[in-house]
């Protein structure tokens, strides 16, 4: 494991291009792997996650080559195509989208049957959220007490269904959108709070027949997709570790250029700006839907910040960045509580206790609710100290972050978790401290 430390610094300065999506990485390689015809994918993220997918659509028979400068050329199998490994065993690392969505291709394919499992912390997170809907479309599908990996999915003939999410998740309503691709007749999934929707854009680029009407995402089956290339812009999530920087250290400003500006993965630059943060850019207008994914720039400059209230409606669009929201919330004058955000804790960390019990360890007042926090700030820098990145990638680049911005610096354990999503973060971020 390594230690790092982040002492206070200097602003950060000058323009900066985040690593590309995970999100969209994941959902390239499976989409290029269920093609028949070549997909060009363009800056496909180079990660420890991403390469678990990569190794997957391999195992699965498709084709994986480097075209040169972060592109990848995926020779899928085709979406009915028989499978040619059976009886295997998948890896899927620390990816939970890996897990999540991987599952909804392999439940449709007759005859086919593969165990998927992951590290440590994958065997911690619950799959019964997508058992229950392919079941529900007739998959022959076992976890290991209902909820966890390993996981057998036993391919076969899937039919039509309507299915509404207890939650928001983004990933299981992306499988059952991949089922749905396989299944009879028509699949419908129900969210009441919008996730984001990278799949849906992807289906749309592919041709695959869907609707979308209020909280209805209808997919029709399909025989092929008719998929090209996908264009993966820069990731706002990691983008967002580098504006927190930007947003507590004093006389920084930062210029992120390349950004995906989905407005499905807005909320934490959106919640910043109500903070007080001065982040310029055109975040892509709420509610908007086009094939392709929305890129642009972002401008980041330093300013004081106050407390927010933040509400189960907009936990979704930033449900990645919510720790990060606690971090400004220590920095920031008076209170900031996020509720409704239970599903932090089914994270690749338990990401409430992790950033509860982290803050609180660099001097902020911070405690947990059942399902969020509460933070108490005075407008002054956190003290610093010693931070367990718990094996969590987000928990290692927040303790970075506040590091930076502490008085007195800030230890990160296990700060080489960065590279699941993120392996030049601590080169970034040097380029930045000049
Ligand atoms: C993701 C969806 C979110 C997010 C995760 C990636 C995705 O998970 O937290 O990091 O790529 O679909 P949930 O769908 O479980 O909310």
């Amino acid at each position: 494991m390594s230690t790092r430390r982040f002492e206070p610094s200097g602003p950060l300065r000058g323009s900066y291009e985040p690593p590309a999506d995970k999100s969209i990485s994941h959902r390239a390689a499976l989409f290029g792997a269920m093609s028949d015809e070549p997909v060009t994918v363009t800056n496909y993220l180079d990660s420890v996650d991403t390469r678990s997918t990569l190794e997957a659509v391999l195992r699965l028979g498709a084709g994986v080559e480097e075209v040169g400068d972060g592109n990848v050329l995926i020779r899928g199998v085709g979406l009915h195509a028989p499978l040619e490994t059976t009886g295997g065993r998948l890896d899927v690392g620390n990816s939970g989208t890996l897990l999540r969505l991987l599952p909804g291709w392999l439940a449709g394919q007759p005859g086919g049957e593969w165990v998927l499992d992951g590290d440590e912390s994958i065997r911690r997170r619950p799959v019964d959220r997508i058992v229950t809907p392919l079941t529900q479309m007739g998959a022959d599908i076992d976890a290991r007490e209902g909820r966890f990996t390993p996981l057998t999915v036993r391919g076969g003939e899937l039919h039509g269904t309507t299915y509404e999410m207890p939650v928001a998740s983004a990933q299981v309503k992306s499988c059952v959108l991949i089922a749905g691709m396989l299944a009879d007749g028509s699949t419908t999934i129900v969210e009441h709070r919008p996730s984001r929707d990278h799949t849906e854009r992807i289906l749309a680029r592919s041709r695959v027949p869907f609707e979308r009407d209020g909280q209805r995402i209808t997919v029709a089956q399909v025989d092929e997709l008719e998929l090209d290339s996908i264009a993966v812009p820069g990731d706002p999530s990691s983008a967002a570790f580098m504006a927190a920087a930007a947003c507590l250290v004093a006389d920084s400003r930062v210029v992120i250029e390349n950004v995906g500006l989905n407005w499905t993965r807005a909320g934490f630059f959106q919640i910043a700006q109500r903070m007080g943060a001065v982040i310029l850019g055109d975040l892509e207008a709420p509610g908007a839907f086009v094939a392709e994914e929305p890129v642009g720039e972002l401008d980041v400059a330093c300013s004081p910040l106050v407390g927010t209230e933040v509400g189960a409606n907009e936990v979704p669009a930033a449900i990645d960045e919510l720790t990060l929201i606690a971090l400004l919330g220590a920095f920031a004058e008076g209170e900031t509580v996020v509720r409704g955000a239970g599903e932090l804790r089914h994270k690749e960390s338990d990401r409430i206790a992790a950033v509860v019990d982290g803050l609180s360890a660099l001097g902020a007042g911070i405690e947990s609710t059942e399902d969020g926090f509460v933070v108490r700030g005075d407008g002054s820098p956190l003290r610093g100290g010693q931070i367990d990145a718990r094996g969590d990638h987000r928990i290692a680049m927040l303790g970075a972050v506040a590091g930076l911005a502490s008085r007195e610096g800030v230890e990160v354990i296990g700060m080489e978790s960065a590279a699941i999503s993120y392996p030049d973060f601590e080169a970034d971020l040097s380029a930045l401290l000049g």
